[in-house]
């Protein structure tokens, strides 16, 4: 009865569209704030020893519980997990997170990816040129304050932000090698290139030339002068596993559903490595070379640390590029600042778009709506719980869902499904689905990093995060920030009661939700 028969039209449309997922905002814009905040070199090398320990061993987990799910029909979370153990009547409400987070991500995240439209339009509309570093700024703030509009279109972060959902629904309405795929080809290879051309500028900036005051050597050394002193720094930890999730796009749901349209003898340990190593090159080569290269080239490391501290983590992106690129003379200028809200936009839409399937896969297998009809409903949902975000943006309704369904829900989904993929299910049948089709020799050792370090890993994350989540819930709040939390957990209940409704349709079809196991 589903209507869900999708499948990847070729291996590098699958890999470009895993890439394209993971490859996002995250890598341009929160990568170097995060660099930044936590002191440059010295994030770095927690962030690597979290890639190693839990961002690749959750790959592997994540597409062969996707791809295992696929087998037995099932391309959400709540019912790719509850396949895979013998309680799956609880097990599958640990699947809720998976659709949660891509709601409320999709909701706040699409967000972003409308200002990366709006400034493309306004950087050839010339709305930047010969404007002072202040007043450009200030245009970023009095945006997302959609009172008064200050750019010539009423509501215009509204206007956008619709555009941007209409165009994500429409292409999701085109299926997945139709649409995903096809925006993944063109997209994520025009982001390379306008990131490779961008992040020469960055490394060849001279100090005296154009007004900079630095070479671009100088933010580059910021970042990778390895510096040992915060190491035994909790913060500094929690962020760099916070980025590792975030970026890899692990612990979401998002990629067992597209692993899920992969055939039981597809490989999956390459193309997992394929994909997580594009984004890491992505992100640390040329998201490393951009943003703090080129602020830290005109106002040094100082100044950086200034505007990251009081802007927030978008002012970098939005807030002083625009105004450092009129440097470079009008032509070259506006070419540059195309070319970095395009690659954002580019980077964004094909994440945004990985965020959608998973809500699509559940509507398609569980009610046997069609493809069309789920796109247009998850459309309809994003655009309900993203306006309070963009409405009250300034009041922290933003940074509410990004804490709790972008950061704290993907430790607790993380943790728990590597406890049910190496405890559960069992470390010698999830080393087999590992290895199953696989074209390379996945090392030996990781069967010991999954089954005991990357839990405890994550488990040590998630404890020492716990005085965070208790502060921010105790502490004094705005209304708007109150309210959201209670959209938020309504969403979650919500999700629940689908599961749960779906589960009793599964029953009274004679569909279970443990086939051959
Ligand atoms: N990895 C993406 C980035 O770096 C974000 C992302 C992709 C995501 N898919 C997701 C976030 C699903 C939450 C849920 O920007
Ligand atoms: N860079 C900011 C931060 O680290 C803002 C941010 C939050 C962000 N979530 C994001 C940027 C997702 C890009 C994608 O807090």
């Amino acid at each position: 009865m589903s209507t869900n028969t999708e499948s990847w039209g070729s291996r590098v449309g699958l890999v470009l569209a895993m890439a394209g997922n993971a490859v996002g905002l995250g890598n341009f814009l929160r990568f170097p704030v995060q660099a930044i905040e936590n002191g440059g070199g010295a994030f770095i090398i927690p962030y690597l020893v979290c890639f190693l320990l839990m961002g690749i061993p959750l790959l592997f987990v994540e597409w062969s519980m996707g791809r295992f799910g696929g087998q037995h029909g099932h391309h959400s979370t709540p019912f790719i997990v509850g396949s895979m153990a013998p309680n799956g009547r609880l097990w599958k409400y640990v699947g809720v997170f998976g659709i949660f987070t891509n709601l409320a991500v999709a909701a706040y995240y699409c967000y972003i990816e409308s200002w990366t439209m709006s400034y493309v339009y306004h950087t050839i509309v010339g709305s930047f040129n010969g404007s002072t570093q202040a007043s450009v700024a200030q245009f970023f703030t009095d945006y997302t304050d959609i009172g008064v509009s200050h750019t010539g279109i009423p509501y215009e972060p509204v206007v956008f932000y619709v555009l941007c959902l209409l165009l994500n629904t429409w292409i999701l309405s085109r299926g997945l090698s139709g649409g995903v795929e096809a925006v993944a080809k063109i997209g994520m290879p025009l982001l390379i290139i306008f990131g490779i051309f961008l992040a020469i500028r960055g490394i060849t900036l001279t100090a005296g030339t154009d007004g900079a005051v630095n070479d671009g050597t100088v933010g580059l050394n910021f970042l990778w002068n390895p510096q040992f002193d915060s190491i035994w720094n909790a913060k500094v930890w929690l962020a760099a596993a916070g980025q590792i999730f975030f970026t890899l796009s692990v612990g979401m749901g998002s990629i067992h559903c597209y692993a899920s349209y992969l055939r039981s003898r597809d490989d999956v340990a390459l193309n997992a490595m394929g994909a997580g190593w594009t984004n890491e090159f992505v992100e640390v080569v040329l998201g490393g070379a951009i943003v703090i290269p080129i602020t830290v080239g005109y106002l040094g490391i100082d100044g950086v640390r200034e505007i990251v501290a009081s802007g927030g983590g978008f002012g970098l992106g939005f807030q002083t590029l625009p105004y450092l690129f009129q440097q470079w003379g009008p032509i070259l200028g506006t070419l540059s600042g195309v070319m970095w809200f395009g690659l954002l936009f580019f980077a964004g839409i094909t994440s945004s778009l990985a965020m959608g399937t998973p809500i699509m896969g559940f509507l398609q297998d569980e009610f046997g709506w069609k493809r069309e009809k789920s796109a247009w409903t998850f459309g309809l949902a994003v655009l309900i719980l993203g306006l309070p975000t963009v409405i009250f943006y300034q009041e922290g309704v933003f940074g509410e869902y990004d804490y709790w369904a972008g950061t704290v829900s993907l430790v607790v989904f993380a943790l728990l499904e590597i406890i049910l993929f190496a405890w559960v299910f069992g470390m010698k049948r999830g080393w087999d689905e590992i290895n199953r089709g696989a074209d390379i020799q996945v090392p030996s050792a990781f069967k010991f990093i999954i089954q005991y370090i990357t839990p405890l890993f994550l488990l040590a994350v998630f404890v020492f995060s716990l005085p965070d989540i208790i502060n921010k819930l105790t502490s004094e709040q705005p209304m708007a920030v109150h309210l959201s939390r209670l959209l938020l957990l309504a969403l979650f209940v919500g999700i629940a009661y689908l599961v749960r409704v779906a589960y009793y349709k599964r029953l009274r079809e004679g569909r279970h939700i443990i086939k051959n196991i």
